[in-house]
């Protein structure tokens, strides 16, 4: 059949504006499609995609093994409920307590619906503990449990008081740690590596400590790996590559194939104490999410990603290195792994991001100087370097004192 045009940004911007409630500061951009890892907008013009709708894209666009699953699972159901068996849901599963060795799964919708689960399964490990550790800088979400574990004092100061009590902790500091843990405390939600706190990992041995205290007074251990798992760091999980096993993982983002699917993965310690009722959803678990998130799962694990994600995150890493140097102090740091990188500016990183834009490249930003690449699994090594000759000839160009 054939489309109709596509309508002008300009009509898009103001019925949005008309209707939609305030909540995002949407740039203007207009995607329209896209193939692998390259976005095409309004206009025709084609974009490096290297934030994947923020860690979710990580086959990149229109996938072929997606497009196939979606239109075979779309002439089934669209939907089921929990109350009845699909077998998608138990095939992914399946495949994630083979793969994590944790024994079993929670199925959601989200990111932040799988923290607000881990939350409520915490509670049932330790009766009467309402005790949280969190860090400062750390992100799990917007809903109330997960915001109260969010160390972000503008997301959380006009939605107080927030769900229990929350102490935040500077990352890797495993002195700060030791002395916070108590005989109260419920639970340790960590990000391994922090996304929208700028692209912060946590070292080994802090996740260590975070074990051994947890431990040390009964509270469970909790990793959210929604923007760091499956993947992008060039590991599956990125428990295994520290070599913790937490008691709780929390995925999301790219867990569903592109459609909206949470994950709790639950240790063996917590499991048997959830009982029917005590948690659910209608939508979590959806056939087709849970179809998509096997074939990515698949194409990750089976299809040899992981290794090419770890060599490209090697050399980018030291692509980024030696632009800093050159960069006489515009760029501050890179940190990060895999296709995971946040490049830390002396200047806003929202002019530059705009700046990026206009020249082809789709970044994000995280805290006001960082800007935050999570490009898909698939993007070929001149995207990358497109984006270092990119962000050098903004850094020459922008004068200083206009977006410091
Ligand atoms: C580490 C982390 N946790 C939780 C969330 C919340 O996920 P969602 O936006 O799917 O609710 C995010 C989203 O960016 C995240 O990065």
């Amino acid at each position: 059949m054939p489309q109709p045009p596509p309508e002008a940004p300009s009509l898009v911007e103001k019925r949005d504006a008309d209707n939609i409630l305030g909540t995002y500061k949407r740039t203007p951009f207009h995607p329209l499609s896209g193939k692998g890892a390259k976005l095409v907008d309004a206009d025709g013009k084609v974009y490096w995609d290297l934030l994947a709708g923020i860690a979710v894209n990580a086959l990149g666009h229109r996938h072929p093994r997606l497009v196939k699953a979606l239109r075979e699972e779309a002439n089934h159901l669209l939907h089921v409920s929990n109350l009845f068996f699909h077998p998608a849901q138990g095939l992914l599963a399946e495949r994630l307590t083979q793969l994590s060795g944790l024994p079993r799964v929670f199925f959601c919708n989200s990111g932040t619906e799988a923290i607000e689960a881990a939350v409520k399964f915490t509670r049932l490990a330790a009766p009467g503990r309402s005790r949280m550790i969190a860090l400062e800088g750390g992100f799990h979400g917007r809903t109330m449990g997960a915001l109260a574990l969010t160390g972000n004092e503008d997301y959380r100061t006009p939605f107080l008081p927030l769900v229990g009590e929350t102490i935040f902790l500077p990352a890797n500091d495993i002195a700060a740690l030791e002395r916070a843990v108590t005989p109260d405390t419920a639970a340790i939600f960590l990000e391994p590596i922090l996304g929208e706190g700028g692209i912060v990992p946590l070292t080994a041995e802090y996740a260590r400590a975070a074990r051994a205290a947890a431990d040390r007074v009964g509270a469970a251990l909790v990793f959210d790996e929604i923007q760091s798992g499956l993947g992008r760091t060039g590991h599956l999980f990125v428990f295994q590559e520290l070599g913790v096993v937490p008691d709780l993982v929390t995925l999301a983002k790219p867990v569903g194939g592109g459609l909206p699917l949470g994950v709790v993965l639950v240790g063996a310690r917590i499991a048997p104490l959830v009982k029917p009722g005590q948690h659910g959803t209608t939508f979590g678990g959806n056939p087709i999410a849970c179809r998509l998130g096997l074939e990515t799962l698949s194409e990750i694990v089976d299809g040899g990603l992981l290794e090419g994600i770890r060599e490209t995150g090697e050399w980018f890493g030291k692509k980024l290195r030696n632009a800093k140097k050159r960069s006489k102090g515009g760029i501050v740091d890179v940190r990060g792994r895999g296709l995971m990188w946040g490049v830390e500016l002396s200047r806003d990183a929202a002019e530059v991001q705009k700046a990026l834009l206009a020249k082809g490249f789709v970044v994000g930003t995280s805290r006001t100087k960082v800007l935050r690449l999570l490009p898909p699994y698939v993007v070929p090594r001149p995207a990358l370097s497109g984006f270092i000759k990119a962000l050098e000839e903004i850094l020459r160009e922008a004068p200083k004192e206009k977006v410091s």
